[in-house]
């Protein structure tokens, strides 16, 4: 079978090229999307809505209707923004793969979500490592909705910059490296355990729990299993926990950590930020994840 181009996860032509060309922000070529590609969306989202209803926050739901989220097709990304830019200055951003960690958080600083325009091969709809538009659009971009949960993404891109301020004032080399390892470790962490898998206190939902963490809104099997199952366990957020909690991301999630309330989450971000400062994670436990060359690099030339 003769394959035309489309905007599959892994083999999109058109990101290919982006990609040879340095082209990190980019256009969502929206004609590229193949039948089979907005087939994939339908199927996702089909059968997720009625786990969404069960166990997603309130402010994720409100969040879908002020979108008007389309069910049936991918969204344009243009159109999201227009509903969206109004409710808390959140845009949308689409880019061509991954994003180095520092430029990450201060797109999020400007109000901007890196944004993946691929879509998952219809073969593999349960996991994908990397992200896709359905993980991107339908899993993070409804929470950016809430003016509350934005100052939380806002203020992440304020501690990567007092991460690397940090850094710029430690002298010796092997110091500095050590400690801005140890930093966005730490803050790898903290957004992994909260907006990716975040749960929240909530008296209206099963065991007292809803989701608002984006990896487990976009997963169909997670979702459920992150609020029902036995085998995991969950806490309340603990900072000093948290920022020294290994995590793999090929497996069910063993453990949860549960927040009060976006205000909550902003207090404990702010938190994040005077530790980085007192010099507090300059030397987290090792281990997962991993920080690679490009993301210690854009720490360290941050501006
Ligand atoms: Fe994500």
């Amino acid at each position: 079978m003769i394959r035309t181009a489309d905007l599959t996860t892994t083999r999109a032509p058109f990101i290919e090229r982006a990609r040879e060309r340095g082209e990190l922000f980019i256009r969502q070529p929206y004609e590229q999307y193949s039948d089979e590609n907005q087939e994939t969306w339908r199927r996702l989202y089909d059968r997720i809505e009625p786990k969404w209803r069960k166990y997603a926050n309130a402010r994720f739901l409100e969040g879908l209707d002020l979108l008007a989220l389309d069910p049936k097709r991918i969204p344009h990304l243009e159109d999201i923004n227009r509903f969206l830019e109004p409710l808390s200055g959140f845009q949308a951003k689409p880019v061509s793969g991954y994003v180095p960690a520092y430029l990450f958080f201060d797109c999020l600083r400007q109000r901007e979500f890196p944004t993946t325009i691929t879509i998952r091969d219809a073969g593999h709809l349960d996991y994908l490592p990397e992200p896709d538009i359905f993980h991107d659009l339908a899993g993070h971009v409804p929470m950016h909705t809430d003016a509350r949960f934005a100052d939380v993404l806002v203020r992440f891109g304020e501690v990567a910059q007092a991460a690397a301020r940090k850094a710029r004032s430690i002298e010796d080399e092997h110091e500095r490296l050590h400690t801005v390892e140890s930093m966005v470790k730490a803050m790898a962490r903290f957004f992994w355990f909260t907006i990716e898998f975040g749960l929240m206190r909530d008296d209206r939902r099963p065991g007292g729990i809803a989701v608002y963490g984006s990896g487990l809104l976009s997963s169909n099997g997670e979702i459920e299993h992150a609020i029902e199952s036995p085998r995991v366990q969950r806490y309340p957020l603990q900072l000093e926990w948290v920022v020294n909690q290994c995590f793999e991301i090929d497996h069910y999630q063993p453990l949860l950590f549960v927040v009060d309330s976006f205000d909550h989450l902003f207090g404990e971000v702010n938190r994040l930020a005077d530790w980085i400062l007192e010099g507090r994670v300059g030397n987290v436990s090792p281990g997962e994840p991993a920080v690679d060359e490009a993301d210690l690099k854009s720490f360290l030339e941050a501006a």
